[in-house]
């Protein structure tokens, strides 16, 4: 069987950790990487096949992908290149800003449907898999509210737009942001409960901040605590680090999180479900979840289906690289 021609688009944590997953997804070849900055890219792969964004007819011709893995930054990259690369080729992207979904769906949906493509959008863990079960838990436990945590061990998860905010004060030098989940809230779920949280209810914010010489570390603190939507509303520690003491003790980028719902079936009979996830690596682990998203577009391009899709619109068994006939006797 012909494999599955993948192109990267945007060579960043995300764009290496699809270079290394496709190793593991024996049906998929990487056919090359376009990035804003090609030169940088050829810099660090000499081998591989690598073209300006924009030269399109010439990564059209020279690679021919079956589908594009869209590793852009959410912020500034992918309100852009998801529209312009849903015009050529199917695609598949991980868009993150959750109040921007809606938005972004109806733009993606119009430009595939008028171009002929199939467009995976916002998959990953959360948004992708978490959605998934958050839709799943509400499916089955009617009446029910789905609560997502993040952070669950002893050092908490790197969180990469709190770390940029931090990087983005003045003073700063360096810094790493980790959530941490509240324990007595998850508890208070799997015992059955369905409260009414307010953010910092349910998780902490931990900040690893490496500043310039003579800076005002109480100022900072407060400017830092005080950040509206960022940190305002949480119990956040600040801990001023040295750059060495940041790079040996917090590198990475270690995640995890749970998706837990209690509700009822029955007569009243007490129910849970809960699916949690364990990154040591979050953007490699976000690349495997987007090229199994991958075969499952492809799959849906080749049945006649054009437009926009989330995780929740592909069965699962177009993700899988297993057999109909393997699923069967073996997963189900
Ligand atoms: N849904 C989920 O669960 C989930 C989980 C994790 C991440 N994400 C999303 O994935 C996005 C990408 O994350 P990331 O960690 O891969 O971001 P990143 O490393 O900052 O890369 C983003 C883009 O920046 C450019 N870039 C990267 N390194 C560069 C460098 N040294 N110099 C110049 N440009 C560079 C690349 O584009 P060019 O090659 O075009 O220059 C790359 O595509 C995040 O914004 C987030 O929204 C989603």
């Amino acid at each position: 069987m012909d494999k599955i021609k993948v192109m990267i688009v945007g060579y960043g944590n995300v764009g290496r950790g699809v270079r290394k997953s496709i190793a593991a997804n024996t049906d998929m070849e990487l056919v090359g990487i376009i990035s804003r900055g090609p030169e940088r890219v050829k810099k660090e792969l000499p081998e591989m096949p690598v073209f300006h964004i924009d030269d399109v007819d010439t990564w059209k011709k020279e690679l021919n992908p079956d589908v594009a893995i869209l590793c852009g930054g959410s912020k500034n990259d992918l309100p852009v290149q998801g529209p312009a690369l849903a015009k050529h080729v199917c695609t598949v992207d991980s868009f993150d800003n959750h109040s921007c979904i809606p938005q972004y769906f109806a733009e993606m949906d119009k430009i595939a449907k008028n171009a002929g493509t199939s467009a995976v959008i916002s998959t990953g863990w959360d948004p992708g898999i978490f959605s998934l079960e958050r839709v799943l838990a509400s499916a089955f436990l009617p009446g029910s509210n789905a609560y997502g945590f993040y952070g669950l061990g002893e050092k908490g998860g790197l969180s990469m737009g709190h770390s940029d905010a931090l990087r983005t004060l003045d003073g700063v030098i360096d810094a790493r942001q980790f959530t941490h989940a509240i324990p007595e809230a998850i508890e208070r779920i799997r015992k059955g409960e369905n409260p009414e949280f307010a953010a910092g209810d349910m998780h902490w914010r931990e900040c690893f901040v490496v500043v310039e010489e003579g800076v005002d570390k109480a100022a900072l603190e407060e400017q830092i605590k005080s950040m509206p939507g960022y940190f305002e509303p949480y119990k956040t520690v600040v801990n001023f680090i040295s750059q060495e003491e940041l790079d040996s003790k917090y590198a990475g980028f270690p995640h995890d999180g749970c998706v837990v719902a209690s509700g009822t079936t029955g007569d009243g009979s007490k129910a849970m479900v809960e699916y949690r996830c364990a990154w040591e690596s979050n953007p490699e682990a976000t690349a495997n979840v987007l090229i199994a998203h991958a075969r499952g577009v492809v799959r849906m391009f080749k049945e006649g289906k054009r437009g926009a899709f989330t995780i929740l619109d592909i069965p699962a068994a177009y993700m899988s690289q297993h057999s109909q006939e393997t699923l069967l006797a073996k997963f189900m």
